[in-house]
């Protein structure tokens, strides 16, 4: 059955006020929409640890940098909300825009040091975008628990942060990334690459687990990171924008795994920005 979708706050709040009434716990799988296999795995983790479940589904202007990425954005709500309908949800929420900035919205929600590398370089102003979103989304759903994505690492962290600093009464659930069959990390913008091009996306994640072995067999993220930029320039990529060895709690950059680390890549194919992580 296909979920209620809501586009006005006061009736998610009308819905969450009556599950939380009856004590109920409630789940947000905040979303961009253009759903696939990784968001279904949220919603999956997300019925087995609450008694209500919201998907929210909003293409957030505020963290795109780029007004034609923005453009480009696969919308496909009628979609979504049939892939939905296989899973326990109970509240689809596609805000109007005004029910997220409305008219003199001037907030910025803006985090320091762990946005100010990786993605948070090269997308200046994203990271405000992500961290004020989410904070309305945590505020109207009034959610107990939110589940994202191990793909989007630095998001993760920049949201569990968030959440720690603003006392915001979550719990920030980070569910592994699900990959395709041949390695490629799931993600709405795998639909933007031409048939070409997703050929050779897999690249991507076979240059984070050989430069995982690499650095298991006491290579540096240096010697090993060079020699992995060229070869996915060598497969077709056009930029490779980082290809870093990160420590998992503050970002910090790394050239050995001697503490809790992650590979983090983002790399541009055929007009196509690509980013994944591995732990190592
Ligand atoms: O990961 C996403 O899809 C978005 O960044 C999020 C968390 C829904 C905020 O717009």
């Amino acid at each position: 059955m296909i979920a209620p979708i809501l586009r006005q706050k006061s009736a998610l709040r009308a819905a969450v006020k009556a599950w939380k009434q009856a004590g109920e716990t409630v789940a947000v799988v905040p979303t961009m929409g253009a759903l696939h296999q990784g968001h279904l795995s949220l919603v999956r983790a997300a019925e087995t640890q609450c008694d209500r479940v919201i998907v929210t589904i909003f293409v957030n202007p505020k963290q795109f940098n780029n007004p034609e990425d923005l453009e480009n954005y696969p919308r496909t709500e009628e979609d979504d909300a049939q892939k939905l309908s296989h899973h326990r949800v109970d509240a689809i929420y596609c805000p109007d825009p005004d029910q997220i900035y409305p008219d003199g919205f001037c907030t910025n929600i803006s985090i320091s040091g762990l946005t100010e590398v990786l993605c948070g370089a090269h997308r200046p102003g994203h990271f405000d975008g992500v961290a004020t979103v989410v904070t309305k989304l945590f505020t109207q759903t009034l959610a107990d628990k939110a589940f994202f994505g191990e793909k989007d690492f630095q998001q993760l962290q920049v949201v569990k942060r968030l959440a720690a600093d603003l006392d915001l009464p979550v719990e920030v659930v980070g569910c592994p990334t699900i990959r395709e069959e041949d390695g490629l990390a799931m993600s709405s913008r795998n639909l933007l690459l031409s048939d070409r091009a997703r050929i050779k996306a897999p690249a991507l994640h076979e240059a984070l687990e050989d430069m995982a072995d690499g650095l298991r067999n006491g290579g540096t993220a240096e010697e090993l990171g060079a020699i992995a930029r060229k070869r996915l320039i060598a497969a077709g990529f056009n930029e490779v924008e980082y290809l870093d060895l990160r420590a998992c709690d503050d970002l910090s950059l790394l050239n050995k795994p001697d503490r809790d680390a992650r590979l983090l890549v983002a790399a541009w194919l055929a007009g196509v920005r690509l980013i994944d992580n591995i732990g190592v």
